[in-house]
């Protein structure tokens, strides 16, 4: 038999995959979503679309009517957006444009895995910066690195998974102005923080914005984001989409919440409201550093860190262990769930913590 493996690519050999492994649970705090899911009216006019539609036909080919209620949404120009199924598949268009091997990557880590995946798969080198603390990104040492290194492209998560740190808008400009490669600016928690980066990108042409529906917009079921860019990047990132990458249901339901964003106002208040409680009250409890976050999760460090974990499985409540991933020894992420949820996270977590 021949060697299924001996064309494959080396540096897709080498990557390690992205995968999240299944537990069981009653309260599910582990992916950053929303637990508020769409409204029903939304969903109901959604299923009315679906039925008088004809399945047969394609969708739009450039998402134009999604494009247009988005520039009305963010206030950018819709020949500048583009959409894709979840802003994943976007982050990895952009970074496609840019990244062969002997490109250079910079990351300020610990960060999102998928970036380094992207970077690897694409054969590019990667730097990372990591931070000195998570309360915000490592000013000085980022603009050095940037200045001695040249990286082609660079990715920052704003607010940062898991971290939950923002970049503030200051620290942006100082590092566009300096760097002629492609910035990437991923904003998947962006409803949940105060700075939204469009002005940045009024003024320079190399930030590239992803958002995403599947957080604040509770919509990660159905896999849609969002990029913005100059509209030339936007024509150079089209040339590699495929064609009709978001399906007819998809994008009426984006459109759907879009004409419908006053739903989602009050979930997001509550859900930042239910943020700064959890944080305030982990604080208070011995035995645990929990770090500030402008998202919708929260990371923390406890000094036994599968204890904790398995302590909140073992009561069916499911939170993402990340201490494996170098900085993040003993850390874990919880999502912000509803207030009974987050009452019951804390009360578990009050009697596992040593
Ligand atoms: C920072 C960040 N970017 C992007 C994504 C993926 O978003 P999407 O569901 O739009 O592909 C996630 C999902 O967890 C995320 O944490």
């Amino acid at each position: 038999m021949k060697d299924p493996l001996k064309k494959i690519r080396p540096e897709i050999l080498k990557i390690s995959a992205y995968l999240l492994k299944p537990h069981p649970y009653s309260i599910k705090l582990n992916q950053n979503e929303n637990p508020f899911d769409a409204p029903d009216f939304i969903k109901e006019q959604l299923a009315m679309k679906v039925l008088q539609r004809p399945w047969g036909r394609y969708p739009d080919f450039y998402a134009t009517g999604l494009c247009q209620k988005l520039a009305t949404h963010t206030g950018w120009v819709p020949e500048g957006i583009t959409v894709g199924n979840g802003s994943n598949e976007l982050l990895q268009l952009a970074l496609h444009l840019v990244l062969e091997r002997g490109k250079k990557l910079l990351l300020v880590t610990p960060t999102f895995a998928l970036y380094r995946i992207i970077g690897l798969s694409n054969a590019a080198s990667i730097l990372e910066v990591s931070f000195e603390n998570f309360h915000e990104f490592p000013g000085r040492r980022l603009l050095e690195t940037i200045e001695r290194e040249s990286p082609e492209a660079l990715v920052f998560c704003s607010p940062n998974n898991p971290t939950g740190t923002s970049m503030d808008e200051g620290m942006l400009r100082q590092i566009l102005e300096l760097t002629d490669g492609l910035v990437v600016l991923d904003q998947a928690y962006h409803e949940f923080s105060e700075y939204h980066g469009i002005e940045a990108m009024k003024i320079h042409a190399h930030l590239v914005i992803t958002r995403t529906f599947s957080k604040a917009m509770a919509a990660a079921g159905l896999r849609v984001g969002y990029l913005m860019a100059h509209p030339e990047v936007i024509r150079q990132v089209n040339k590699v989409k495929l064609p009709y990458n978001v399906n007819f249901v998809t994008l009426a339901a984006a459109e759907a919440m879009l004409d419908n964003f006053s739903s989602f106002v009050r979930p997001i208040q509550e859900l930042v409201k239910e943020r700064r409680r959890l944080y305030r009250e982990m604080s208070e409890i011995d035995g645990i550093e929990v770090f500030p976050s402008q998202a919708n999760f929260l990371l923390f460090r406890v000094r036994d860190a599968a204890r904790v974990f398995g302590a909140l499985q073992q009561k069916g409540i499911l939170i993402r262990d990340v201490s494996s991933t170098p900085g993040l020894e003993n850390c874990l992420r919880v999502t912000v769930g509803l207030s009974h949820e987050n009452e019951q996270f804390l009360s578990v977590l009050k009697e596992s913590v040593p």
